[in-house]
């Protein structure tokens, strides 16, 4: 293992979105010598209720984009990390308007390297499973570390695009990297576009769920807090330029968690829509982590699917003045894809 690096101050981009949001909390919760900063764009996928209530000397927001050179030069100078989160991260928009993606995720990689290459700051880059491409349902590989890209939709491809170019400047310029590939995330901040949250708060609003395809597709939940945890022990504990898959052994076909999505609401296991399949879909993702387990101790903590997700609809149940703004622009969206 490496010797330990302790960051004082770090930037957080995409901050004030899902899984960033939830990184932030975690580490103003864990780790109370750091100074955060967010960087974030404040996309329709953020909002600085996220982290609003948080220490206002321990966590600072920066609204800007990532992809602005000159507010790099600004922000990144005396920062020890950038922890880079910000993305556009939905496969179904992806396919919609591929535009933003490349930009955001291709070109706003690129600047944060650069920024971190002109002021030697240490960078870590959260990426997807989705990278490697699916498997199929009866494959009994997991990807590693060693699986080889395979992209499938314009959303994946963007983040594989960004993970090449974090290796490339670890490899030529010497950059301090690492890189994590995470699989499906869920709990609270997450956006009423995701499948677990549009589902809930569906059900909450008196509407059928929706599921794509034949329902058979299989994803490997993790709860976020596990990945915000495996993050900061790569951060601070990685080997340079390496890889690390994060996952927590919860392979899931989509069917079978809105079924207890469904019994948590009391209602009939059939009472949901078929619409039409996602172009592209991929069939299965599967994480084996042992690499992060092995060589950084990492363990989740959050496994018992049942609790995670009760919990989340609690949250969902409790907080809807923070999601009902985007609920109807989202569904109305949806419904012109047939979805
Ligand atoms: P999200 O869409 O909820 O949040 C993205 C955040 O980035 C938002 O706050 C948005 O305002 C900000 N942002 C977007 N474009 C920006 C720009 N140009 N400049 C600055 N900020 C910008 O996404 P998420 O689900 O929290 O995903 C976060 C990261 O984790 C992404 O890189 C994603 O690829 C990766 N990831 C997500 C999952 C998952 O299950 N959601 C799993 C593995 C990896
Ligand atoms: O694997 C990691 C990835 O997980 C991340 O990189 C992405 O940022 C994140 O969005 C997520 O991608 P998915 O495409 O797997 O997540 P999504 O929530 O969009 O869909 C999960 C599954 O549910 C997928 O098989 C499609 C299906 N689905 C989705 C929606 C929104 C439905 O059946 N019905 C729906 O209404």
């Amino acid at each position: 293992m490496s010797d330990i690096f302790e960051p004082k101050r770090i930037i957080v981009t995409g901050g004030c979105g899902f899984i960033g949001s939830n990184f932030v909390h975690h580490v103003v919760r864990e780790h109370p010598d750091v100074h955060v900063t967010v960087l974030d764009k404040l996309t329709y996928a953020g909002s600085p209720e996220n982290i609003a209530g948080l220490p206002s000397d321990r966590v600072e927001l920066v609204v800007g984009d990532i992809c602005d050179a000159e507010l790099l030069e600004k922000i990144v100078p005396g920062v020890d990390a950038i922890v880079h989160y910000a993305a556009e991260s939905h496969n179904d928009n992806s396919i919609a308007d591929p535009e933003p993606f490349l930009r955001t995720n291709v070109e706003g990689t690129y600047q944060l390297l650069e920024a971190c290459r002109r002021h030697d700051v240490r960078y870590h880059h959260v990426s997807t499973d989705e990278v490697y491409g699916d498997l199929a349902l009866d494959d009994p590989a997991r990807f590693t570390e060693d699986t080889p890209y395979h992209p499938s939709s314009p959303y994946s491809s963007t983040k594989a695009a960004s993970d090449m170019l974090v290796r490339a400047w670890h490899r030529t310029y010497g950059l301090r990297v690492t890189i994590s590939n995470c699989s499906n995330n869920y709990g609270p901040y997450q956006h009423v576009e995701k499948f677990i949250p549009r589902q809930i708060t569906n059900l909450i609003d008196g509407v059928r769920p929706k599921l794509y395809g034949d329902g058979r597709n299989v994803r490997d939940w993790i709860h976020t807090e596990d990945h915000s945890s495996a993050v900061w022990a790569i951060l601070t504990k990685g080997r340079m330029g390496e890889t690390y898959l994060i996952g927590a052994d919860g392979e899931r076909d989509n069917l079978t968690v809105l079924r207890e999505i469904l019994k948590a609401f009391g209602r009939p296991e059939d009472d949901f829509d078929w619409v039409r399949d996602r172009p592209g879909h991929d069939r299965r993702y599967a994480i084996d982590s042992s690499k992060l387990r092995r060589e950084l101790g990492w363990e989740p903590k959050h496994t018992d699917f049942a609790t995670g997700l009760a919990d989340t609809i609690a949250w969902y149940r409790e907080n809807e003045a923070w999601w009902r703004p985007a609920k109807a622009a989202t569904e109305a969206r949806y419904r012109a894809q047939g979805q």
